[in-house]
């Protein structure tokens, strides 16, 4: 069954969806992005996915191609018409296409394109192994743009040496992982994410996550963190939108919570859910 795809105002079936070879998306770069998750058939958290939506845009002096209510339509009636439980929709504004030109163009209108995927959300997470790589991203990771080729190659790699992911390093700190924001627990059971800066994207599961680890009483460290420091933590995880809490086990092959789910990520996974399963729109 072929799913059905927005482009530029109109809903098609994904073999008739087109965007010019001029797209500066596919040129440049010139592009971002957000990956919302549908959980149920509703949206998870996605008012801070359009508030970041318009923040990147605005870094890139681009404009919301459309108000907040119609991407909210628009992502309703994606997800109706591809009869999606849990999964998520993909969304991407490019500035649109010209004649290739490093400046930007003028007058020309943005390209807006969105997609869904099926995915399983809330299956049981035996927790991943990662690897330590260098941080060859750019100087605006805050921007989630479409620039990508460094997560693909890094997540390659990890593949390559039998692995699930990587965790990116720069001047000696852990940034984030290759899709994700990533946390350890140290063995007084506090958590360690680095702060926001334009070294990691704010990641939107991120702020649900800690907001909801604070409720919970637990004590939260906003500072860098070493790979020497992860492989010697009580625990460690990883958030996204499309892998909400994942446990990690293995860290360039260091075992932690004795190679199993941490119990604090399984519970914050747990309660991340719970309040998803309210909060969903
Ligand atoms: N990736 N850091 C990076 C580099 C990311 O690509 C992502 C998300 C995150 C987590 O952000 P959020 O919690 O808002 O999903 C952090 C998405 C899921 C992707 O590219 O598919």
């Amino acid at each position: 069954m072929s799913r059905t795809v927005y482009v530029d105002g109109a809903f098609v079936p994904e073999d008739e969806a087109k965007v010019s070879v001029f797209d500066r998306g596919f040129l440049f770069a010139d592009a971002v992005y957000e990956v919302t998750a549908v959980f149920g058939g509703k949206l998870l958290d996605f008012d801070g996915h359009m508030a970041r939506l318009e923040r990147s845009l605005g870094e890139l002096d681009m404009e919301m191609p459309v108000d907040r209510e119609k991407m909210l339509e628009l992502h309703r009636e994606l997800v109706k018409r591809n009869n999606v439980q849990d999964g998520c929709v993909y969304l991407q504004v490019t500035r649109g296409a010209a004649d290739r030109d490093f400046v930007f163009p003028k007058g020309v209108s943005q390209t807006l394109v969105m997609f869904t995927q099926n995915k399983t959300l809330t299956g049981e997470k035996k927790g991943i192994k990662v690897i330590s790589v260098p941080d060859i991203r750019w100087g605006r990771r805050d921007i989630k743009t479409v620039q990508l080729l460094a997560a693909s190659l890094n997540k390659m790699e990890a593949k390559k040496q039998g692995k699930d992911d990587t965790w990116l390093v720069e001047d000696g700190f852990v940034t984030e992982g290759s899709s994700n924001n990533v946390y350890i627990v140290t063995k007084e059971g506090k958590i360690v994410t680095r702060q926001l800066s334009r070294s990691i994207l704010p990641g939107i599961t991120r702020a649900a996550v800690l907001k909801l680890a604070a409720e919970q009483g637990l004590e939260i460290e906003e500072r860098p963190f070493t790979i020497d420091e992860a492989r010697n933590a009580a625990e460690a995880f990883a958030t996204s939108a499309t892998t909400f809490v994942t446990p990690v086990v293995e860290i360039d092959g260091a075992e932690l919570s004795g190679g199993v789910a941490g119990p604090i990520a399984k519970r914050l996974n747990e309660i991340y859910i719970e309040e998803g399963r309210k909060s969903a729109i």
